[in-house]
């Protein structure tokens, strides 16, 4: 990007370059911080859930010699574990939505869009719409066995040209996560009924304290 200028042969300012940083950042850490925080979250509250995770990766971590690293054929066995981040970006989706800009006119439910004016495509919404997702506020990692929900209506990445670049990443990241805390600790909520705050992104407004447990040798 420093390097590269458009066809007209003109490099970006400073302040372009600042906001990508920044976006890259954000967009980048932040999201997956908040989707780790919410598997914490949701580890605590739902007992069967947590019992589910661990079984896999205990699985996984008893079929390592001592210091292995995980490697990625171990990531494609964390196919429960996957179904629960994907049900914690469902409900508590990082990046609550975006905007695109009309590029021709159209029709969308009889309302009439105009070129050049900006949409927002709502994740947060879409992913609690019932039609798609019964009962949208029961955590149910089962939504996502078989071929999973409806294509278009699960957009924690968004979709189309503009879809995530860093989503595998993220995937990975979460997974690892998931794996190292289970495998060490169960956990409890201090603050039981704490509240979320999105700021933009989700998070729990007094930082999520918990108790930790480490397993018995
Ligand atoms: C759970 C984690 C993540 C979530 C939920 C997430 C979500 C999203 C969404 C919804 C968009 C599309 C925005 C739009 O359509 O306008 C996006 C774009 C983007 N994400 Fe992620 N993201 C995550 C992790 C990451 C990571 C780890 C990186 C980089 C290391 C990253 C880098 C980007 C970049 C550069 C874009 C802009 C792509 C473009 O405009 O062409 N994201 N992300």
């Amino acid at each position: 990007m420093l390097c590269t200028s458009d066809e007209n042969g003109k490099f970006m300012n400073e302040l372009d370059i600042a906001d990508k940083i920044l976006g890259l950042l954000i967009g980048g850490h932040d999201t997956a911080s908040s989707a780790c925080t919410f598997v914490v979250k949701y580890l605590a509250e739902i007992p069967e859930i947590y019992e589910g995770v661990y079984k896999e990766q205990m699985e996984i971590a008893k079929s390592k010699a001592n210091g292995e690293l995980l490697n990625w054929d171990d990531i494609q066995k964390m196919k429960y574990s996957w179904n629960v981040a994907c049900e914690v970006l469902r409900v508590a989706s990082p990046l609550q939505g975006a905007f695109r800009e009309a590029i021709v006119d159209f029709m969308f439910n009889g309302f009439y869009i105009p070129k050049g004016w900006k949409l927002y495509w709502s994740a947060d919404s879409t992913h609690k719409n019932p039609e798609f997702f019964p009962e949208p506020n029961k955590f149910d990692p089962s939504r996502f066995e078989g071929s999973g929900p409806t294509p278009c209506t699960f957009v924690p990445f968004g979709g189309g040209p503009r879809i995530c670049p860093g989503k595998e990443y993220a995937r990975l990241e979460i997974l690892v996560f998931m794996h190292h805390l289970v495998k060490r600790f169960k956990w409890e909520k201090v603050i039981v009924d704490e509240k979320i705050v999105v700021d933009p992104m989700p998070v729990p407004a007094k930082g999520l304290p918990v108790k930790l447990y480490p397993h018995k040798p």
